[in-house]
């Protein structure tokens, strides 16, 4: 018998050809995922990554809530052409503490996952305020308003516990004293040192250039801390230690 009449036994009898699939797909099932248990972690540590600031995780609450994601991702992938655009390709890592995370599907606008350092705060509030003012062809909507939206400290803590429950790890001490530290990183006259212990390599600037917490001063802080917290100068895979 010719190997595809065999083949066809399978195939005229339902009964067969399902048990046959049902166990095709297991295996490939537990090859998948057997070695998950027993890896300690899947994500990597690397150094440098840390939770969000208080001021940072708002304006992540802002970039979220006006749906940047939907034209933006934030996910370099490894491949030539995108790091020679954006930079090192995105790790794990860097999105570890993203609840939900942001790396989006669509790229209406370039990817963000490194856009911090690359302009100045002006130039992202001028480009917010309206983006046509400073590319004249882009299609991203004006967001002026956040410059009249002041944000109160209120829920901050809270919005930290809420992210503590689903694992990112803010300590008692950095829930204590979120407020503090959401003021301290908006006014460079106030005292900073204890916010940048615990949020090492946090920017302390007036973002927005105007009095108050805006919910500028909370998007263009983290805008500008995106992709900046682990030194690619040092970085080395952990296959290739
Ligand atoms: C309708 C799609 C759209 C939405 C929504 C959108 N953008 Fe954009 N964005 C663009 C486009 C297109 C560009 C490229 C042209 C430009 O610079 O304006 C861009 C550019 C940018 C840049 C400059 C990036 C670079 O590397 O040059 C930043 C930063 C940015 N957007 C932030 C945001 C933020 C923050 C939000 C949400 C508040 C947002 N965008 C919402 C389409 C969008």
């Amino acid at each position: 018998m010719a190997l595809i009449d065999k083949h066809k036994i399978i195939e005229t009898n339902a009964t067969i050809l399902l048990a046959l699939s049902f166990f095709v797909v297991t295996i490939g099932g537990i090859v998948e995922i057997a070695p998950l248990f027993y890896l300690e972690n899947t994500i990597e540590d690397v150094d440098g990554v840390r939770p969000y600031s208080p001021l940072e995780l708002q304006g992540r609450e802002v970039y979220i809530r006006e749906g940047c994601y939907v034209c933006h991702s934030q996910m370099v992938r490894p491949m030539r052409d995108e790091v020679e655009r954006y930079g090192h390709y995105s790790l794990a890592a860097e999105s570890q503490y993203d609840h939900p995370f942001q790396w989006g599907s669509k790229r209406t606008g370039p990817d963000l996952a490194r856009v911090g350092g690359r302009y100045s705060d002006d130039w992202h509030v001028d480009h917010l305020i309206d983006p046509q003012s400073v590319v004249p062809e882009s299609v991203m909507p004006k967001y002026g308003f956040l410059m009249d939206r002041m944000v109160s400290d209120k829920y901050i803590g809270d919005l930290m516990a809420t992210n503590r429950i689903v694992g990112v790890p803010y300590t008692d001490e950095m829930i204590e004293n979120a407020q503090l530290d959401f003021a301290a990183q908006a006014d460079p006259d106030s005292d900073y040192d204890a916010l940048l212990e615990r949020y090492p390599g946090a920017q302390v600037r007036n973002f927005d250039g105007q009095p108050g917490i805006s919910e500028m001063d909370a998007l263009v802080a983290y805008l500008q801390m995106l992709g900046t917290l682990v030194d690619f100068s040092t970085f080395t895979p952990v296959a290739n230690r």
